[in-house]
């Protein structure tokens, strides 16, 4: 049997089976920013952040418990990752909070009433084309909390690569641990090289033009288990951007290993196609 087909799928797997363990929230923690940033791995190298600085974050519910991160594309269009939705076929399962910076109470509550899974994406045969689409049965509200976020396009992407780019969501807080962050997250991250995270990830997926790598050299900075789904953005021309959506890792934080992202701007027409359809 070929290894380098099955690593990518028990990879997926395992990353999918920590996802789907039942909620595990740690309490709240009262600890500053400095005493948050000394555990390694940790999304977003600890800080809290307000919803009104991420409004364009919602938490996607499965059976009434946080799954997935996910971004505000429209009223009633939520982008996020294929991963997420393996009963992409039962959307009544699922149900979106936006505009709290709690993924368990606050905000509202919307119910999805379509999933649509980029028809290539396969999880037996790694992460490529991690992308889906949800729509809402009811139109949110925009308002401080609840913002969309425009999809970069490739100029954007010029632009946007040579800033920080900030990634945010409820996601596993350790390496390894299944806790998940009852209050929303953000960190910094750079662009990493495409060349350079292909090497990276040469044995264990094959790193596409569809994907996006983004950590620090230093490690101690990523998303994590929960956070999939979730946005990844980069400042452009006077606003934020979304580049890209968190899809897969080893890991969380592992110095010198970025993250895998899904590139928005290889699904922009995908998701646009897919908006006007509904
Ligand atoms: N696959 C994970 C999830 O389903 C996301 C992993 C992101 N990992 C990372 N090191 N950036 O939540």
């Amino acid at each position: 049997m070929n290894d380098s087909v099955y690593k990518p799928k028990l990879l997926l797997l395992l990353c999918i089976a920590t996802l789907s363990t039942a909620e595990q929230n740690i309490a709240t923690t009262k600890q500053s920013p400095i005493q948050l940033n000394s555990v390694v791995g940790r999304i977003m190298g600890g800080y809290e952040a307000n919803i009104a600085q991420f409004p364009y974050q919602v938490s996607i519910q499965q059976e009434g418990a946080h799954r997935c991160g996910g971004a505000i594309y429209s009223t009633t269009i939520i982008v996020s990752a294929a991963h997420c939705f393996e009963l992409w076929d039962m959307p009544e399962l699922f149900a979106v909070r936006a505009g709290s910076s709690e993924h368990e109470r606050g905000g509202v509550l919307s119910l999805v009433r379509r999933i649509f899974v980029h028809p290539q994406f396969n999880p037996t045969n790694g992460v490529s084309d991690d992308i889906a689409v949800l729509a809402l049965t009811h139109p949110l509200s925009f308002s401080v909390n609840i913002q969309p976020i425009p999809l970069a396009s490739s100029a954007d992407m010029t632009v946007a690569s040579h800033t920080v780019f900030f990634v945010s969501g409820w996601g596993a807080v350790t390496d390894g641990s299944r806790l998940r962050s009852p209050r929303l997250l953000f960190v910094t991250l750079q662009q990493f090289e495409q060349r350079s995270c292909e090497t990276t990830y040469a044995n264990i997926v094959h790193v596409t033009e569809g994907m996006l790598c983004a950590g620090t050299v230093r490690g101690g900075r990523d998303s994590c288990q929960g956070d999939s789904g979730g946005p990844l953005v980069g400042y452009s021309r006077g606003q934020f951007v979304l580049v890209g959506v968190v899809s897969f890792g080893i890991g969380c934080g592992r110095p010198g290993i970025p993250g895998i992202y899904t590139r928005i701007t290889a699904y922009k027409d995908w998701i646009e196609l897919v908006a006007k359809q509904i």
